[in-house]
């Protein structure tokens, strides 16, 4: 099915094209963050289907396919257009995924377990080229740079922009910035160093890095508990090995203190305050020759 001559007729010529913006972003952060891009680009083109329905419309299908709605949901009259569209999705349109349907049906007002495609469909609706609300340039910087933390900006403006014109917030929303914020929290303080360096082995060895190795310095350096050693098989790869990291760290909520690199590509650091992370081209690996160095200091007398 062409979902977006399916759409076409119910929409004003500025709404389909907002829903095609949405499908290419949803499509892109897809890609990005490792959701199905086909299932992101079809919940991004039927997210708004019924958005422009009357009232009388959405609650004469709320009604005729048992959609309940909470008593905050009855009162907020633009809540109506993400169940109603996941609805219309699921009973009309024949979709049965439900991580689709989801996807729709939160667009709006998130939800804590947010699966990683009701993130990305939730975060192009923010950052889709027609958007042009005061903050979506800041919003859009952030969005390829880690999904948890463009979630948060995109909640907390959700919130802030709600809460300034005195509007009533779902409870879902404040589930799901409080889930990211709290898991940041968590992030930070409680995760151990050797933890985090056994996690970011892990990371690296299942991203293909060769001879992933760490010393554990907190005995004989003020720097970090340990230095984790990594080698690319090329610029391109240590920079994506570095990448990977990065992402799945502030997934976990885990953020990056400080990124150096040389100007060669050729070494990127990683500085996560008990953990450094060393990533190499292997020429690089040898001149820096960091582990010796620091089994040598190690090694030294007291
Ligand atoms: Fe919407
Ligand atoms: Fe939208």
């Amino acid at each position: 099915m062409i979902y977006e001559d399916v759409i076409k007729p119910f929409l004003s010529e500025k709404r389909f094209k907002h829903c095609l913006n949405v499908a290419r972003a949803a499509e892109k952060l897809a890609k990005q963050y490792g959701a199905d891009p086909e299932k992101a680009k079809v919940a991004g083109v039927l997210h708004d289907i019924t958005k422009e329905w009357t009232v009388q419309q959405h609650l004469k299908f709320a009604e005729e396919f048992g959609i309940e709605l909470t008593e905050f949901e009855f009162s907020s009259e633009k809540l109506f257009h993400a169940m109603t569209g996941s609805a219309y999705a699921r009973h009309i349109l024949e979709i049965n995924d439900d991580d689709i349907l989801n996807a729709i049906r939160y667009h709006t007002t998130g939800r804590a377990g947010m699966s990683l495609l009701e993130k990305v469909v939730f975060i192009a609706d923010f950052i889709s080229d027609d958007r042009d609300y005061k903050g979506v340039d800041e919003i859009r910087k952030w969005a390829y740079r880690g999904l948890d933390k463009v979630m948060m900006e995109g909640l907390a403006y959700t919130v802030k922009d709600l809460s300034k014109s005195n509007k009533p917030i779902h409870p879902n929303t404040f589930g799901a910035y409080n889930e990211i914020a709290l898991k940041r929290v968590k992030g930070e303080k409680v995760v151990k160093a050797s933890e985090l360096c056994s996690k970011v082995c892990e990371i690296l060895e299942n991203k293909k890095a060769i001879e992933v190795n760490y010393s554990c310095v907190k005995d004989v350096s003020v720097l970090a508990d340990y230095f984790i050693y990594a080698t690319g098989t090329s610029n391109t790869h240590v920079k994506s090995l570095a990448e990977e990291v990065e992402l799945k760290l502030k997934e976990k909520g885990i953020y990056l203190d400080r990124r150096e690199a040389d100007k060669y590509g050729t070494w990127i650091l990683l500085d996560y305050a008990d953990v450094i992370v060393h990533i190499f081209t292997e020429d690089a690996r040898k001149l820096y020759n960091l582990e010796e160095l620091w089994d040598k200091v190690r090694s030294e007398p007291k």
